[in-house]
């Protein structure tokens, strides 16, 4: 049977419990309302590690003032189920309170790879995401961490993060899971009205088009760039945040795609913000 546990005390009984027996322990950080994206984490989590834990906290610290704190969708009974149903062993679901107790003042910010992409747009936001995983790093203690590549940016900076600051975690990145029409899934899919839910699908088709574009050996970013954002631009219901160029490691602009390069997009569907991106190596 899994367990829920909501308090930090709990996380790490459990834990020592299973340490006691040499078990090793993965670890997947969410935000909940849970989805094939999350799950194929956890498959890979339950796969490679004895124990595995999830942690279900929509992170005040990590939303802007004008953003979607009070309005992300929330499921915990849900969430449980999708756990246990795929092997996990321990769910922790602090309550905010929990997380940042009465004169909380520390932080864990970066000072390189959130300059652009997603850092442009919300300033403070890589600032909640470090602080969070640092936390949660050190509750759960785990051997190792999944994390999604539908969030590349946010990839490349836990990566940066536990090398700069030494913490004892394996960094493991994971796949984009896509709905079968290419959409990537994300819990925030479900602001879509049906209307919108049809125009996101142009995110996904420039993606796929700008990947093409770099297959068959376009190396000038502006050109992909270009073309992504003038098919984006056919879809009424579509205003970009930002088509980007980048490289994967550093996250800092370049203007030939040459290494690990990730190419990122951020587009408003109405009032929804969405994200996708593709990594190449060339
Ligand atoms: P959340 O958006 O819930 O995502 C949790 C993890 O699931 C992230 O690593 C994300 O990249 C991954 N994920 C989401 N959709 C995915 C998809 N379609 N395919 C593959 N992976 C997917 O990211 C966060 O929460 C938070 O910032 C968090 C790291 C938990 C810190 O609060």
């Amino acid at each position: 049977m899994i367990k829920v546990v909501h308090t930090v005390k709990e996380v790490r009984e459990e834990v020592a419990k299973w340490r006691k027996e040499g078990l090793s322990v993965g670890f997947v950080p969410t935000m909940g309302y849970l989805h094939e994206g999350h799950q194929s984490l956890i498959k890979n989590a339950v796969k490679d590690n004895d124990r595995v834990v999830v942690s279900v906290f929509v992170n005040p610290m990590q939303f802007g003032p004008t953003e979607d704190l009070e309005s992300y969708p929330r499921d915990l009974e849900a969430d449980t189920k999708l756990c246990e149903s795929t092997g996990a062993n321990l769910v922790f679901n602090p309550q905010p309170e929990e997380m940042y107790t009465d004169g909380f003042c520390s932080f864990v910010d970066m000072n390189g790879l959130t300059k652009e992409l997603c850092g442009k747009s919300r300033p403070i936001h890589f600032r909640g995401v470090c602080t969070v995983v640092s936390k949660l790093f050190n509750i759960v203690t785990p051997d190792r961490a999944y994390f999604g590549q539908k969030d590349a940016q946010q990839l490349a900076v836990i990566k940066r993060m536990v090398t700069d600051l030494n913490t004892p975690v394996e960094i493991i990145g994971c796949p984009i899971i896509r709905e079968e029409d290419g959409l990537a899934k994300s819990s925030r899919n479900t602001y879509l009205s049906k209307e919108e839910r049809q125009a996101a699908l142009i995110l996904s088709k420039s993606i796929f088009m700008g990947k093409k574009l770099v297959e068959d050996g376009e190396r000038d970013s502006a050109k992909v760039i270009k073309a992504m954002t003038d098919m984006i631009n056919t879809e009424p219901l579509a205003k970009i945040d930002y088509v980007d160029v980048v490289d994967f490691s550093t996250i800092e602009k370049t203007d030939v795609i040459k290494g690990e390069t990730l190419v990122a997009i951020a587009v408003y569907i109405g009032k929804t913000r969405l994200i996708d991106n593709f990594i190449v190596n060339v």
